[in-house]
C-alpha cells in the first residue's frame, strides 16, 4: 500500500532545523491540512507532540547534519533525543525507522550499535534490528 499527501487520514508531523529548507516545504506542503511543518531542532521539539500521542504512528528518523546547507544543531544528530523521547512517551507500540545505520559508531552524537542495543532490549519492550542501512525499532508483541 501506498500513502501519499493526498491521504487525508494520515497525519504527518515533520521538523526541519534549517530556515531555506523550512520555507521551501511551507510552500510545497501549503494545501495540505493534514501536515504540520515545524521549524526547529527535533530533539527540543519532538516531546511537545510525541509525548500526547495516544495511538501508535510511524517514525522516520534521518535529521542529522551531513555538510553543505543542511543545518546543524548543537550536536551533528539529535537522534539519540529523539529516541529517548519516543521509547519513553505513554505510547508503546510505535514503529521507528532511522536511517543510515552506517553512521552509528558512538562518535559525533550518533550512538554505538551496542550501546544502541542495550537502551532498546533492556529498558524497553522494542525489538530492534538493521538492513540496508536503516535500523528498525519494532513493538515486541
Ligand atoms: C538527510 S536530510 C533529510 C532528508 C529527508 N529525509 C529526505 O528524504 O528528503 C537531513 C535534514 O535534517 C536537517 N537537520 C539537521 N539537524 C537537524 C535537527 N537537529 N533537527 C531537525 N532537522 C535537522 C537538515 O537540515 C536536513 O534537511
Amino acid at each position: 500500500m501506498t500513502y501519499t499527501a493526498h491521504d487525508k487520514n494520515i497525519h504527518c508531523t515533520s521538523i526541519e532545523l534549517a530556515d531555506n529548507y523550512y520555507q521551501r516545504v511551507i510552500r510545497r506542503f501549503e494545501p495540505y491540512t493534514n501536515i504540520d511543518l515545524l521549524h526547529g531542532d527535533s530533539g527540543d521539539l519532538m516531546p511537545t507532540f510525541v509525548n500526547q500521542m495516544t495511538e501508535s504512528a510511524l517514525f522516520w528518523l534521518d535529521g542529522h547534519y551531513s555538510g553543505g546547507s543542511n543545518a546543524q544543531g548543537d550536536i551533528d544528530t539529535p537522534v539519540s533525543a529523539e529516541l529517548s523521547v519516543i521509547l519513553t512517551s505513554p505510547c508503546k507500540t510505535h514503529v521507528i525507522l532511522i536511517d543510515d545505520a552506517r553512521r552509528f559508531d558512538g562518535s559525533n552524537g550518533y550512538p554505538h550499535p551496542d550501546n544502541l542495543h542495550k537502551t532498546v532490549q533492556v529498558q524497553t519492550n522494542y525489538c530492534i534490528e538493521a538492513s540496508t542501512d536503516i535500523i528498525r525499532i519494532t513493538p515486541k508483541n
